[in-house]
């Protein structure tokens, strides 16, 4: 899965029997890679299409892992565009009922971080130790905003000990909760949340989605049918 045409389409490209499926809104692209069989989507950008898209993968199309690939804004510094970085857990950096002395990110029943699968993430190790790749593992912040401003990136990074932000992993990390479907978010640097990221981001979006998607594929290569 993946948020903007860019983040799937290498992913698309390499797929074998194609079928299209164009259901609430958004084509899901079902193949073979390698003979392991997938389905294809990206959700359009923001929390609630991934929420979507996330839910549809599972419910309609019956997938058994998830594996989100895309671009992010670093807040580490250790992270450059092109970089790679996977998350270990998910926060939702605009959730706000902190009126009620609930902690940023934190809703009843729910919870602040919420933890990718560890298989998935092994696996992700093994590919970047093969293909000799520098892999981070960190928190990634999502919410419903494009971050192209210093204060509000370092208060991220602050407050939920993020190294990367983005628009949608969280809201995948709720779903697959939920449903008990073990996934995994991997997020290539486009920009660093700052005064430039707008102009970054279309500067790398391309690149760094393809170094993203080319991970991804490497790691369903690797994935026990
Ligand atoms: N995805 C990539 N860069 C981002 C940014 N700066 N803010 C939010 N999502 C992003």
């Amino acid at each position: 899965m993946g948020a903007m045409p860019e983040e799937v389409e290498p992913i698309v490209a390499k797929l074998d029997n194609l079928k299209e499926t164009v259901y609430a809104a958004n084509t899901y692209y079902e193949g073979f890679y390698k003979g392991q069989e997938v389905v294809v989507a990206y959700s359009k950008i923001g929390k609630v299409f991934a929420t979507l898209t996330a839910t549809i993968l599972i419910e309609k199309f019956a997938c058994e892992k998830l594996l989100f690939s895309g671009v992010a804004g670093a807040i580490s510094d250790d992270l450059q565009i092109g970089d790679l970085i996977i998350a270990s857990g998910l926060c939702q950096h605009d959730l706000d009922i902190t009126a009620f002395s609930h902690p940023f990110g934190y809703v009843p029943e729910g919870e602040v971080c919420i933890a990718t699968d560890e298989s998935l993430r092994e696996i992700a190790k093994k590919v970047a130790e093969e293909k000799g790749l520098t892999l981070k593992e960190g928190i990634i912040a999502t919410g419903d905003q494009f971050v192209a401003n210093p204060e509000r990136k370092e208060w991220i990074g602050t407050t939920f000990n993020a190294d990367a932000l983005e628009m949608e992993g969280a809201s995948v990390a709720v779903v697959c909760t939920a449903l008990n479907v073990p996934f995994f978010i991997l997020r290539a640097i486009s920009d660093s949340a700052d005064m430039d990221a707008g102009f970054d981001f279309d500067a790398f979006l391309e690149s760094s989605a393809k170094i993203s998607a080319d991970f991804i594929l490497s790691m369903v290569d690797t994935i026990e049918r």
